[in-house]
């Protein structure tokens, strides 16, 4: 990972001192104000609420530019791997190890992940110890965690971080399918090494044991591309938490549990159910979409428009561009009528024509669409954001190994401005 470049200065006048802080560019363009010498040389840090203003790294994993909708996993076009129809499998592989595996090392991946996909014997009985209606996602992050109490990893080098990665992402998906038969009263069902990634998982999904699962292919291409499009998306909540566990020097177990748990929240991967939730409460209660405009326009009704806007994006979210014709080519291919993807569209469609929207450059996002996709796939609701969580989960790898890598990287450690209390004294229990 190269530093950035340094190309001039900026001035900064405090007190009427001058001070110069260097300017830093990266490889697409994008300029940064270098503050991490300020506090030593002037007392202040820098406030910045939520991040929207901090590069809180140096990577050379994903680009993104958000006022033209670009993402690029280590400079490839993810409207690229998905015409190519890129193999979940060899885009993990390039987002960990900087490019496309060849034949051998593809071929070496994929068995590795064969070989790991089964969890060990006395993992299988947590999922009776978990109640039927647990949370999969509560499920998820504390059967990542407990990995570590199984296969200690200990990496050391590419070779021993390539055993425990594919360990790691080969079990997210056992673990997954595992939460579901058990939510559903079904035995586990064993991976077959026969099979290709995303087909082993619907085959432990929705296989039983007298009756083997046969996925479509149109099926299996769609999930297929729906994890290669969540791949990773530079510092986004999730992979922010998995780097700060990992500056720590926690293992790759315990950071992509925590990875789980901040993508949970419904301003992140968890919006991808409340999409479907929002557009079944619509079609439920029969609210007309002026009417659901309105309300979340209104912020005191506290109503969001989910799966609609960005951090980043200000102009479109490409993934959503795909996705969206991924719905529409799935549904037809399957002969699947939803009425939530013609509910979805005229909603986007109102939102789009509306002052409030294009004010504030809110477009659909990756969870608007993702979820009839899942819908016509026969994946649970509940099961939704640990979709996202399988295919976010070589984004997190990648960047655990970029911060461990890194023989620099210091431990994330932001600051504070206090506004509370000033010097107190105890006060005894009787006097208070
Ligand atoms: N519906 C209604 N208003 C919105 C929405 C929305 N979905 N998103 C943003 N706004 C408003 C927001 O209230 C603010 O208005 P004002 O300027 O009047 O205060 C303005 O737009 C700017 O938004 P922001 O609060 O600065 O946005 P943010 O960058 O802090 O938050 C977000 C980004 C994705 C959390 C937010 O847009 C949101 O809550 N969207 C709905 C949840 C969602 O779809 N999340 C998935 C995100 S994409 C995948 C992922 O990361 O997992």
């Amino acid at each position: 990972m190269a530093a950035p470049t340094p190309v001039g200065t900026a001035k900064l006048e405090i007190d009427g001192v001058v001070h110069e802080l260097p300017v830093v560019i990266g490889s697409q363009g994008e300029r940064a104000i270098d503050i991490s010498r300020l506090r030593a040389e002037t007392g202040y840090i820098t406030l910045d609420d939520g991040y929207g203003n901090t590069g809180s790294c140096v990577s050379d994993i994903t680009y993104i530019d958000g006022e033209n909708g670009i993402l690029r996993y280590r400079g490839i076009a993810i409207e690229d791997l998905a015409e190519k129809r890129s193999s979940f499998v060899e885009t993990a592989w390039l987002l960990m190890f900087g490019k496309l595996p060849n034949e051998e090392e593809r071929t070496r991946f994929a068995a590795l992940l064969s070989d790991n996909a089964a969890l060990h014997h006395d993992m299988n009985k947590h999922f009776d110890a978990f109640p039927a209606n647990g949370h999969p996602m509560a499920i998820m992050s504390s059967m990542i965690n407990a990995m570590g109490t199984f296969h200690r990893p200990r990496i050391v080098d590419d070779e021993t971080f390539l055993l425990a990665a594919a360990r790691l992402l080969s079990r997210v998906r056992s673990i997954a399918a595992a939460s579901y038969k058990a939510s559903i009263g079904e035995p586990l069902i064993y991976p077959r090494p026969d099979l290709s990634y995303v087909r082993n998982l619907l085959h432990m999904m929705f296989s039983v044991p007298y009756n083997e699962f046969e996925p479509s292919h149109e099926a299996s291409r769609a999930l297929n591309l729906f994890f290669v499009l969540h791949a990773d998306h530079e510092q986004n909540c999730s992979t922010s938490t998995v780097r700060m566990v990992a500056s720590s020097k926690a293992n790759l177990y315990a950071a992509c549990s925590a990875g789980v748990s901040a993508l949970w929240g419904p301003l992140h991967g968890g919006a991808n159910m409340e999409v479907i939730q929002m557009l079944q409460r619509i079609q439920a209660d029969g609210t007309s979409i002026p009417d659901i405009i309105n309300q979340v326009k209104d912020k005191k009704s506290g109503v969001k428009l989910m799966g609609f806007g960005h951090r980043v994006y200000r102009n479109f979210d490409p993934r959503a561009k795909i996705l969206k014709k991924a719905a529409d080519d799935l549904l037809e291919s399957m002969h699947v009528n939803d009425p939530l993807l013609p509910l979805a569209k005229e909603l986007e469609e109102a939102a789009l024509a509306d002052d409030y929207f294009v004010e504030r450059k809110l477009y659909p996002n990756v969870d608007f669409y993702s979820g009839i996709i899942l819908r016509a796939l026969g994946i649970p609701l509940d099961m939704f954001t640990v979709m996202f969580a399988i295919g976010r989960t070589p984004g997190w790898i990648a960047n655990w190994k970029e911060v461990n890598d890194n023989p620099e990287q210091r431990i994330y450690r932001p600051r504070q401005i206090y506004t509370g209390a000033p010097d107190q004294l105890w006060v005894p229990r009787s006097q208070r």
